[in-house]
């Protein structure tokens, strides 16, 4: 029995939105998912897609999507992503309902993997535009787009500690948290993501949305004030699902 994880799949099997243009990695990258899923991946095992799942603007446009995933072995949980349109925020009991015994999706609410519980969110992360000088050093950003976005931080905070709620309700102690987006800017140390984490003891959250080389070291990855963090972002990964929990 293990837990795995991968993020960012960006299928398209009803559209023709590519992301081979963004480097050879993704080309034919649901081959390679599910090449290295079904190698990996045992009908007993667990399975986060950290979100970004599918194109698709809405659900009728996502269903082979998310057929393709509901066929990859293991109990699937999935998270949003911020390309994920079909799956609004008040939609959660909704999929959950249509799609029960196939999937699940992990919003205001929490899934269990042995004695852990997996509690999990969106998540938000400002990501500019940053100002640069001619060496390439930070001298700036968007101050009203950073104001933005710590309302969204502040809304997704309430459901992270929604689902974290539950969870100790239920009497979890052991928590893996999940988030699409990375738990800090690069302009911060530390966040309401990464706090949250140490207040609970979380043994390791797992997040993805950073696409490409220059982008893989955006946030914290391996062990950070007692807590593990790491990226699966499909490319990052190759595609392979990195093992969380045995
Ligand atoms: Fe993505
Ligand atoms: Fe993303």
């Amino acid at each position: 029995m293990a837990l795995y994880a991968l993020g960012d799949l960006h299928l398209s099997f009803q559209s023709d939105k590519s992301m081979d243009k963004f480097g050879r990695v993704w080309k034919h990258h649901e081959q390679k998912i599910e090449k290295y899923v079904h190698k990996m991946v045992h009908p007993e095992d667990t399975l986060v897609l950290t979100g970004d799942h599918s194109w698709g603007r809405k659900l009728s446009e996502c269903e082979e999507d998310l057929a393709f995933i509901e066929a990859l072995p293991g109990q699937k949980i999935l998270l949003r992503g911020n390309h994920d349109m079909f799956w609004s925020a008040n939609k959660t009991g909704r999929l959950n309902e249509l799609f029960a015994g196939k999937m699940f999706f992990l919003q205001n609410n929490f899934a269990s993997y042995q004695d852990y519980a997996l509690v999990g969110t969106k998540g938000y992360t400002f990501e500019g535009p940053f100002y640069l000088n001619h060496r390439g050093q930070i001298i700036g950003w968007d101050e009203a787009k950073e104001e933005h976005a710590k309302k969204l931080v502040a809304r997704e905070m309430d459901r992270l500690r929604e689902s974290f709620r539950q969870a100790s309700d239920a009497g979890y102690r052991k928590f893996i948290m999940f988030l699409h987006y990375p738990p800090t800017s690069i302009l911060e140390e530390t966040s309401p993501f990464t706090e949250i984490a140490e207040e609970y003891g979380v043994e390791t959250v797992v997040y993805s949305h950073c696409h490409g080389e220059p982008r893989f070291g955006d946030s914290i990855r391996g062990v950070y004030r007692g807590v593990n963090y790491m990226l699966v972002s499909g490319d990052y990964l190759h595609f392979r699902p990195a093992l969380v929990l045995e």
